[in-house]
């Protein structure tokens, strides 16, 4: 990292996940001097992530903005690995469905994806030959060859190995905080504190010496599952969502329908190591979108309400917040203060 400013001031960041890392990388970069602050680092959400790069395959109808989002910070994602020492995998994303519904659910994500220039339908020889250890059963997919992955833990361990993260605040005053802080925010965000919900997420994690080659993102009966292998022959299996008020926790019933789901689309789940169950809160907002940028109370920047697409827009996030305390810029989509001010036309966000 380069040599920090001598004439600027602190920039605390509250959070230590993938977020608030990749946002200290940056400034770090950019020669802030940063200060960490989380008692528990990445042990949030982004410790459960399964670390899909996957614009094209995980944009919803209604959500053009998270798409155009997804692939510019996906361009951006070889360089940040590479300056981390992370790999990618990079095969591609595979969706496919067990029935003509199924198939229907694939054809309105491929209409979606559709722009990427690259993604392609599979018939049901096209998708077993591409992806041979799947069900026998499934009616066809589609290949996403953008739609990388990328294993967040691996990306937590060089963020942390090159970060100190203290477990309380330094007595230093910070001239910016930077609220990164995942499902719950702190009070610093004053009236947008409420504007950032837990939505639940269950996921599982298996060892198989079959894992499938791509990441698979499958359609059955209606149930959605994916699978993201690692190199390591580790396969993530995920994720229920649902809005809860309670801890997170695992239920039976969220690994049963994980289980069942991902068995149809992948039989050698059956033979696997099963090696973990984490339930985590994704940190959702009334529109899905992001807030990155100002709080609306001097000195205090959110890079908050990722949702589902937090690791994907780590390096875009970290970009913006540092042109933010650079020279002012916010990106009229993500502004937090579309939640706390309504802001009069002419005045510049
Ligand atoms: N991005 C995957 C998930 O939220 O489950």
């Amino acid at each position: 990292m380069s040599s920090v400013r001598t004439t600027t001031p602190l920039v605390r960041i509250l959070g230590a996940g993938i977020i608030g890392l990749s946002c200290a990388e940056e400034l770090s970069r950019r020669g802030y001097d940063v200060e960490v602050v989380d008692p528990a680092p990445g042990s949030g959400a982004s410790y459960a992530a399964a670390g899909m790069l996957s614009p094209h395959a995980e944009v919803w109808h209604g959500e053009p903005e998270i798409l155009g989002l997804g692939r510019r910070s996906l361009a951006l994602w070889p360089a940040y690995a590479g300056r981390l020492g992370v790999s990618l995998h990079t095969a591609g994303t595979v969706l496919a469905g067990l029935d003509s519904g199924d198939l229907q659910e694939i054809e309105r994500q491929f209409a979606l994806a559709d722009g990427s220039g690259r993604a392609r339908p599979l018939d049901r020889r096209e998708l077993r030959d591409l992806e041979p250890g799947l069900g026998e059963r499934l009616a066809g997919g589609v290949l996403l060859p953008e739609d990388w992955s990328v294993d967040p833990r691996a990306l937590l361990r060089a963020l942390l190995a090159r970060t100190t993260v203290r477990a309380r605040p330094s007595g230093r005053a910070a001239a910016t905080t930077v609220l990164a802080t995942g499902a719950r925010l702190p009070a610093e965000a004053g009236g947008l504190v409420e504007s950032v919900r837990g939505v639940r997420g269950e996921i599982l994690r298996v060892r198989s010496t079959d894992p499938p080659l791509h990441t698979v993102r499958g359609w059955v009966r209606g149930e959605q599952v994916y699978l993201v292998p690692r190199a390591d022959g580790e396969v993530v299996v995920g994720a229920t969502t649902e809005e809860h008020e309670a801890p997170a926790a695992v239920t039976a019933g969220g690994v049963l329908r994980l289980l069942a789901a991902a068995r149809e689309l992948w039989p050698a789940l059956e033979r696997a190591e099963f090696v973990e169950a984490t339930a985590r809160d994704r940190p959702g907002t009334p529109d899905n979108l992001p807030l990155v940028g100002p709080a609306g109370t001097p000195g205090v920047v959110l890079a908050a309400g990722h949702f589902r697409h937090g690791v994907l827009l780590a390096p875009l996030t970290a970009v913006l917040v540092a042109d933010h305390l650079d020279h002012d810029h916010v990106e009229a989509a993500l502004d937090p203060r579309r939640f706390s001010v309504r802001i009069s036309e002419g005045d510049t966000p």
